[in-house]
C-alpha cells in the first residue's frame, strides 16, 4: 500500500494506548529488516531518516527504497524526517514524498520554536504531511542538578499545551531524561516519566520518546566478544518504556539499538568466518539481527498485531 501519514498511524496508537516504533534507516538492508519485522508482527511502522542518513545514502535512494518497500507492505508505513534542522530540509523531504517531518526547534526560545514549527505545519498540512515538534532539552538527569535546572531542561507541561495549540503540530517529542546514543546514564536510569502523564492530560497529543534505545546487553556482549570496546554503556530499561507508554507515549525512536544489532553481527561474521569476503554473507546476518531487534521492540511497544 502507499505510504500513509504519521498522524494516521499515531491517531490509532493514541486512542488505544500503545506506541509505534520509529526506526532510523541508513541503507537497503536496514529498511528490509524493518519491513520484514513489521510484516512478521503485523505492526504499523515508521521508518525515519536523519539529515545525516540522507547525506550518506542520498534522499533519492533512501526515499525510493522506503517507497518501494511500503508499496509491497501489507501494514501501514510512514516515512519521516528525524530531527529536521530547517524549514528547507523539511520541504526537501516533502518534495521527496516523505509523509511526515520533524522540525527540531528545541534549541530556540519558546516563541521561536513555536514560530518555526508553525511555519512547517502550514506548509506540510497543505499536502497531508504530518509534523513532529520538540520541546525541552534531551539529556540525562544528573545527580548534582537542582530542581530549577532540571525543570528548565525537561518539557514543561503548560508550555507543551501552549506549544501544541499555537503550532498545530501533530506530535510532540518530550524531554524526560532520555538522551541519544549508548551512554544514557552514569549509573541506574533516572527518568521523570510522571511528567509524560501530566503532558498527556493537558494536551491529549501524540507524544514521542527520543533516546529510547535499551542498549541491549546481549548486543553489547556480542560486540565486545568480537572485538568492540563498549564500556560503561547504559540504555533505557524495558520497564521504563512500558511505564512511558502507559502514561501516553505513542512514538518511540530507536537508532542506537539498530546500530548495535548491525555492527555486532558484522563483527561476529568477520571474526568467526575469516575466509568470507562476500558482502552479502557479512551484511545478511546484520539484516537478520536488526529484524529480530525490531520485532522485539514492536512486542514491547504493543504495536504487534495492530495492523
Ligand atoms: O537522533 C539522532 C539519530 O540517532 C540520527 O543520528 O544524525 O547520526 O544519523 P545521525
Ligand atoms: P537512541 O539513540 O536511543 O536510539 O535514540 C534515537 C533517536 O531518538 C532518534 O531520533
Ligand atoms: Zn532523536
Amino acid at each position: 500500500m502507499p505510504l500513509v501519514s504519521m498522524a494516521e498511524i499515531l491517531k490509532d496508537a493514541n486512542q488505544h494506548g500503545y506506541a509505534v516504533g520509529a526506526f532510523n534507516v541508513n541503507n537497503l538492508e536496514m529498511a528490509q529488516a524493518i519491513f520484514w519485522a513489521a510484516e512478521d508482527e503485523r505492526s504499523p511502522v515508521i521508518l525515519q531518516c536523519s539529515e545525516n542518513a540522507a547525506k550518506y545514502a542520498g534522499f533519492d535512494f533512501l526515499s525510493n527504497i522506503v517507497k518501494i518497500g511500503a508499496s509491497k507492505a501489507t501494514v501501514p508505513v510512514a516515512l519521516h524526517l528525524d530531527h529536521g534542522k530547517s524549514v528547507e530540509a523539511c520541504i526537501t523531504c516533502i518534495r521527496h514524498g516523505f509523509t511526515s517531518v520533524m522540525i527540531d526547534g528545541s534549541h530556540f526560545p519558546f516563541e521561536g520554536n513555536v514560530a518555526i514549527t508553525k511555519q512547517v505545519v502550514d506548509i506540510a498540512h497543505v499536502v497531508g504531511v504530518s509534523v513532529e515538534g520538540e520541546l525541552g532539552r534531551l539529556g540525562g538527569i544528573e545527580d548534582d542538578v537542582n530542581v530549577d535546572e532540571r525543570d528548565a531542561m525537561l518539557t514543561d507541561p503548560q508550555e507543551a499545551k501552549a506549544f501544541i495549540e499555537q503550532s498545530g503540530a501533530d506530535a510532540l517529542a518530550v524531554a524526560v531524561g532520555t538522551s541519544h546514543g549508548a551512554y544514557k546514564f552514569k549509573s541506574e536510569a533516572k527518568l521523570d516519566l510522571g511528567r509524560i502523564k501530566e503532558i498527556k492530560q493537558l494536551t491529549g497529543a501524540a507524544l514521542v520518546l527520543h533516546g529510547a534505545s535499551g542498549v541491549l546487553p546481549s548486543l553489547i556482549e556480542k560486540a565486545n566478544k568480537y572485538g568492540a570496546k563498549l564500556e560503561g554503556v547504559r540504555g533505557v530499561p524495558e520497564e521504563s518504556i512500558k511505564e512511558a507508554i502507559s502514561y501516553g507515549i505513542n512514538k518511540i525512536n530507536i537508532d542506537t539499538d539498530m546500530r548495535l544489532a548491525f555492527t555486532s553481527a558484522v563483527r561476529e561474521v568477520l571474526y568467526t568466518k575469516p575466509t568470507d569476503f562476500d558482502p552479502r554473507k557479512v551484511i545478511g546476518p546484520a539484516r537478520d539481527s536488526i529484524r529480530e531487534v525490531v520485532r522485539g521492540k514492536m512486542q514491547l511497544f504493543g504495536s504487534s498485531g495492530k495492523a
